[in-house]
């Protein structure tokens, strides 16, 4: 008997964990159990993806909540060890680069617990984001490590990692895209304009700094005049925004140049990823996904650890220079496309992928 713990705890690793953990069930030499750490609480952050994605209840929840990045690490090593001890799985699986990643990691390899890491060897090579901390220690304690394309593999060789522990399996949160955009649904605002960009915000470079959340609003506000703006907002971003000047919009007063929502469901946010005419973000599992949908990206960062997506994808980094974001917006509105392909390997059949060789390397 093989027994698989998988770790999720904030958004984006709800739709990477699902097809992995699907692929796993049935088979009758596994058994299966999943740790929400509570890293995400709010229903919107969590419950509904659990719902929309068909993902089980987890079988313990670790309620952490939020805190500093110490204290959110820590109390999620505390309780997630107390699991370990009792159920004795063989493996840890862990997916891509949130506190929950790194925290679990490392309490499986403490305790001499094989850990499988998905989404591995990305790299931004910028030290100030958190998420980079996280993805270099999870992959170098993790002894399986599931690629999602080649640039992973050569960072991972780079760094030392032997090859035996390497592979690549392609892009997991791709699979759950594949599965459910059938059922992507419009959500119910009905102010949506047909031609709409769409937005989000919440690495702490962007929001944190109250200067450079104004000027990312102040440009947004610019384009809403030649395109709807519709920008759900992580309750991260709420909170800056919280006693500005724009929380007069944030209630909804404003007319309907700018639209903010709540954060949506998956099924809501992948119709809209799908249907817009552009997209404005700083998260890495949007850039991805508007690649996979050939819908125009705009990355509000200087650099990002996934370059397949502007390598053979529709991402343009555009940093924190907002002229060059309004010229990338204007050429969009005008019709002008750049050619674009989907990676090797984001075909649905990654989590298929990420099993196989898991049962294969455990039995
Ligand atoms: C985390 C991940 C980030 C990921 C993002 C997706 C880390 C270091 N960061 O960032 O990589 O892209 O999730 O959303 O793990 N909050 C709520 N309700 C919630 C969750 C958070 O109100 O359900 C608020 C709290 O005020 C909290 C803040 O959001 O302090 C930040 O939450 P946290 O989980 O620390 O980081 P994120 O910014 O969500």
């Amino acid at each position: 008997m093989i027994k698989i713990v998988h770790v999720v705890g904030a958004r984006p690793n709800f739709m990477k964990a699902a097809p992995v953990y699907f692929a796993l069930r049935g088979l009758p030499q596994v058994r299966q159990l999943l740790v929400h750490t509570g890293q995400h609480y709010d229903r919107r952050m969590s419950d509904v993806f659990f719902e929309e994605l068909g993902m089980p209840e987890p079988d313990f929840n670790l309620a952490v909540g939020s805190g500093s990045h110490a204290a959110q690490t820590a109390e999620i090593m505390m309780r997630f060890e107390k699991v370990l001890l009792a159920e004795k799985p063989n493996t840890v699986v862990v997916y891509g680069d949130v506190n929950s990643t790194i925290a679990a990691a490392l309490v499986a390899a403490k305790l001499g617990i094989k850990v499988a890491h998905v989404e591995a060897g990305l790299r931004s090579r910028d030290l100030t984001m958190p998420e980079e901390i996280n993805r270099i220690l999870t992959d170098r304690i993790s002894n399986f490590l599931f690629t999602p394309s080649a640039d992973g593999d050569d960072n991972l060789r780079a760094e030392g990692v032997p090859g035996d522990r390497i592979f690549m399996v392609g892009n997991c949160m791709i699979d759950t895209l594949v599965r459910l955009l059938a059922k992507a649904r419009r959500p119910d605002t009905p102010q949506l304009a047909e031609r709409y960009a769409l937005v989000t915000l919440h690495r702490p470079a962007n929001v944190d700094e109250p200067e450079m959340l104004e000027h990312i609003l102040a440009t947004l506000s610019d384009i809403s005049r030649d395109l709807q703006v519709l920008f759900p907002i992580h309750p991260r971003t709420r909170a800056r925004l919280q006693g500005t000047h724009w929380e007069t919009e944030l209630a909804g007063r404003d007319g309907s140049a700018m639209l903010f929502t709540e954060p949506l469901g998956y099924l809501e946010f992948l119709w809209l990823q799908q249907h817009a005419a552009v997209v404005l973000t700083d998260s890495g599992g949007i850039q991805e996904e508007t690649t996979y949908l050939r819908t125009p990206c705009i990355t509000l960062r200087e650099n990002t650890e996934r370059p397949i997506t502007y390598e053979i994808g529709t991402n343009v980094l555009c940093g924190r220079d907002m002229d060059s974001v309004r010229r990338e917006v204007a050429r969009i509105v005008r019709g002008e496309k750049r050619q674009s392909f989907i990676p090797p390997l984001w075909d649905g059949r990654a989590g298929e992928r990420v099993a196989k060789i898991l049962v294969e390397q455990l039995s």
